[in-house]
């Protein structure tokens, strides 16, 4: 199914041809003065250049060769030789009532997008969660999209963290705390996820005042990466009850994995896939270190060697990332793997994507994107910390989220027929908006400011603006219905003067999200459907729907309230963004 704006290229393509001119040249774009034109053209100038003419003389045989269309209701000239163009009422429609679908851009490949990094037995922290809130909206773009993406948790599970929690639970003899959890008991899981958070900070801290700690925890690792006993059978428990845990901290956010691996996973890929790439000639030997040297001539900046062995044998980020890749590319032959990860780590995946290329282990069709995001800081523009000046746990965010939205809510006098189970959960709801909103408004690589007084409000570009008029619109249809009136989902939709702006931008969606999959960038997703509310909004306060005496214009009415509902819902769904049934 061809947008609307493929429909006016094609269209006004095809006579840049039919004058001898490239085809592609007659490319229509939205208009950047909307008061102005609808559309715009700015092929004429590209065309003279060429052609060595005037532009505003081909602009002119164009617009020649275009009047008499019927799709257009408006072909002028403008400047140096823009088109201005505006479609007809009918013609628009006509394609409104086609349907607006999202481009098929995947050809059910396989993407994996990696976006989880929490560190089992550590309590989640904010960090974690502009991939959690990004990714899900990357993987679901993608699945939309007619790729087959699939979200890995990638759990931090193996690293030293584990070595000092551990023999910090057999040298207090309190393995047993571990060992009785049952993982299928919520309040279980519950208390070892909170005997852990509190015990890994003090345990951290005692390695690194303590030297013979640090060396019990060193030697610990060791023999867990050996899977001796108990060390081992104490991870198995923790890995276990930890991804009990995480799921629900995850679900909290409406974050779902469809692979739940960690890098503990695949530790015994690492030797084999090392001494693949000693026989191959790829690695070096460095100060007792083996490594991967990458540096090329075409560097413009340092690229330093990727280490896979330290000097004491023990292996590295880098290393565990690459084994990933391994697994990776066996079991499930990705075409894209896209790790939405803090921008900070960039020279990491660059070191372990030059690897992966050079050693052979990611054939060079495959595509390895780091889409990296910025920091969310605090009100004083430094890294968000808890008053106290710690780091913020995630469950403790969403939790005054949730206490600011109960107030809001009351303040607002929304919710207030209900039942205190279902204020909470239209709470709950209005609090993950908010808070995930806030998170994916912003591009991507840029860092931003969590004001929660600021993104909990009802008004402004904000989760809870957008589940308001989502809502609205929901009562709106409902109550059609209870007065007996019949909502036509798909009906001739008459442009009316109060409802074109809105109309138009109903057709802009395929442009959208195919640009926010193009760029992993779903702040478009969010500017769209913010600019859809907020039409709506004006549209609905100046055409009141149900009281409108002529039935025709009230279900022309109905229907685009229909239609807009729809697409909001498309839209927040993608942004993984639950909306209330009511308000
Ligand atoms: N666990 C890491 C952290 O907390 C993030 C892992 C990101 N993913 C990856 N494949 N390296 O910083």
């Amino acid at each position: 199914m061809l947008s609307l704006l493929e429909k006016l290229s094609a269209e006004v393509g095809k006579t840049f041809s039919s004058l001898g001119l490239p085809a592609e040249l007659g490319s229509v774009r939205a208009s950047d003065r909307p008061d102005l034109c609808q559309f715009q053209c700015n092929g004429a100038m590209a065309a003279a250049k060429q052609a060595k003419k005037n532009p505003r003389e081909i602009a002119q045989s164009v617009v020649e060769a275009l009047s008499g269309n019927e799709i257009f209701s408006k072909i002028e000239i403008a400047g140096p030789g823009f088109i201005n163009l505006d479609v007809t009422d009918e013609f628009l429609s006509a394609h409104l009532a086609e349907g607006i679908s999202f481009p098929q851009i995947g050809n059910g490949e396989t993407v994996i997008v990696d976006y989880g990094g929490a560190n089992i037995a550590k309590s989640m922290h904010v960090g974690h969660l502009r991939a959690a809130v990004i990714g899900e909206a990357v993987k679901r773009s993608l699945n939309a999209a007619g790729y087959k993406a699939l979200g890995d948790v990638h759990m931090g599970d193996w690293g030293t963290h584990l070595g000092m929690l551990i023999a910090d639970y057999v040298r207090k003899g309190e393995e047993n705390l571990v060992l009785n959890t049952d993982p299928d008991n919520p309040d279980a899981v519950a208390s070892l996820m909170e005997d852990m958070a509190a015990r890994y900070p003090k345990a951290s801290a005692a390695c690194k005042e303590d030297e013979a700690l640090m060396k019990e925890a060193q030697e610990t690792t060791v023999k867990l990466q050996n899977k001796e006993a108990p060390y081992y059978p104490i991870w198995e428990k923790i890995f276990a009850t930890s991804v009990r845990g995480l799921k629900k901290t995850y679900a909290d956010l409406n974050v779902f994995f469809e692979i739940w691996k960690g890098e503990a996973c695949v530790h015994d890929l690492i030797a084999p896939m090392v001494e693949e790439m000693k026989q191959k000639g790829f690695t070096e030997e460095s100060d007792g270190a083996l490594i991967v040297p990458l540096a090329e001539d075409s560097d413009k900046k340092e690229m330093p060697p990727l280490i896979l062995y330290k000097r004491d044998g023990g292996v590295m980020y880098g290393t565990t990332d690459l084994a990933t890749l391994v697994d990776r590319m066996t079991e499930n032959k990705p075409s894209k793997v896209i790790y939405v990860v803090d921008q900070r780590q960039s020279l990491h995946f660059e070191q372990v994507f030059r690897a992966a290329y050079k050693t052979g282990i990611v054939p060079d069709n495959v595509e390895l994107t780091h889409a990296g995001f910025g920091t969310m800081n605090g009100t004083d523009g430094k890294p968000f910390k808890t008053r106290a000046g710690g780091v913020m746990k995630l469950e403790d965010l969403i939790a005054m989220a949730v206490d600011k939205a109960t107030q809001r809510l009351i303040d607002a006098h929304l919710a207030e027929d209900m039942n205190a189970n279902e204020k909470a959960e239209v709470a709950r709801k209005v609090a993950v908006a908010a808070i995930k909103f806030a998170d994916l408004q912003n591009a991507r690589q840029a860092d931003y400011v969590f004001d929660l007084d600021r993104l909990t409000s009802f008004e402004g570009k904000t989760g809870p603006y957008l589940l308001y008029q989502a809502v609205r619109i929901k009562s709106l249809l409902r109550k059609a219905k209870e007065q007996g009136i019949h909502v036509p989902e798909e009906s001739n939709i008459i442009i009316e003067d109060e409802s074109r702006e809105l109309a138009l931008l109903l057709t802009e969606l395929p442009e959208m999200f195919a640009l926010s999959i193009k760029t992993y960038a779903p702040h478009h997703l969010c500017e769209y459907v913010y600019r859809l509310a907020s039409s709506f909004s004006s549209f609905y306060g100046n055409c009141p729907i149900l009281p409108e005496k002529d039935e025709t214009l009230r279900q022309s009415r109905l229907a685009l309230a229909h239609m807009t509902l729809a697409q909001i819902e498309q839209v927040l769904d993608l942004l993984a963004i639950d909306i209330p049934d009511r308000m």
